[in-house]
């Protein structure tokens, strides 16, 4: 059963659920929607609201659904769904379901789409949208070596507006 914590009590060592476990991200509506494994973002404090970052590729179809929705999600899983979540991270929604691949269950209840096989859900609002841009590298190995396709990331900064907890 999924059970409302509030930022405040939320336990999380970000280093270790983003770059480690990885998560899921997701957007859209019940007939339209898409997932697919993040493994670069954040959590912080921007204009003195709770703050998820995550960034997208143009190339990921999940794109189109995360610009045309208000509203993502970030799902945390256990090693239960390790598979899933490399499965998600290298097939693309446009050629495979992956649900049903995965035996992910989408969930409509909030405000984006999530998954009950989820340990752990953020609910985010979009505040801010931008493109990296290569002439703001400071370091211009970064840009040389993650960008050699000149496919930058869009990064999206989403208030956290509910955090679900699977326990
Ligand atoms: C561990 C891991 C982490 C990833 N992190 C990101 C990421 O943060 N941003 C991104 O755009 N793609 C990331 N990807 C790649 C996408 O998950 C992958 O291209 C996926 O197939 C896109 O699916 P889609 O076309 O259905 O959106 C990651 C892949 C893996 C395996």
């Amino acid at each position: 059963m999924f059970r409302n914590v509030d930022v405040g009590s939320y336990e999380c060592n970000p280093f270790n659920e983003i770059s480690k476990t990885h998560f899921l991200v997701t957007a859209g509506t019940k007939d339209a929607f898409n997932t697919m494994t993040a493994g670069w973002g954040g959590y912080g404090v921007m204009w003195y609201k709770n703050i998820a970052v995550s960034v997208i590729r143009p190339t990921r179809y999940t794109k189109k659904f995360v610009d045309e929705n208000e509203y993502f999600s970030m799902c945390f899983f256990g090693d239960d769904k390790k598979a899933a979540v490399a499965y998600c991270g290298v097939n693309s929604g446009r050629d495979v379901d992956k649900c049903k691949e995965c035996n992910l269950t989408p969930v409509f209840d909030k405000a984006a789409p999530y998954f009950a096989e989820a340990k752990k859900v953020i609910i985010c609002k979009k505040v801010y949208v931008d493109e990296i841009k290569p002439e703001k590298f400071l370091d211009a190995s970064l840009d040389d070596k993650w960008y050699p396709l000149k496919d930058y990331h869009t990064v999206y900064a989403g208030e956290i507006v509910e955090i679900l907890v699977n326990d």
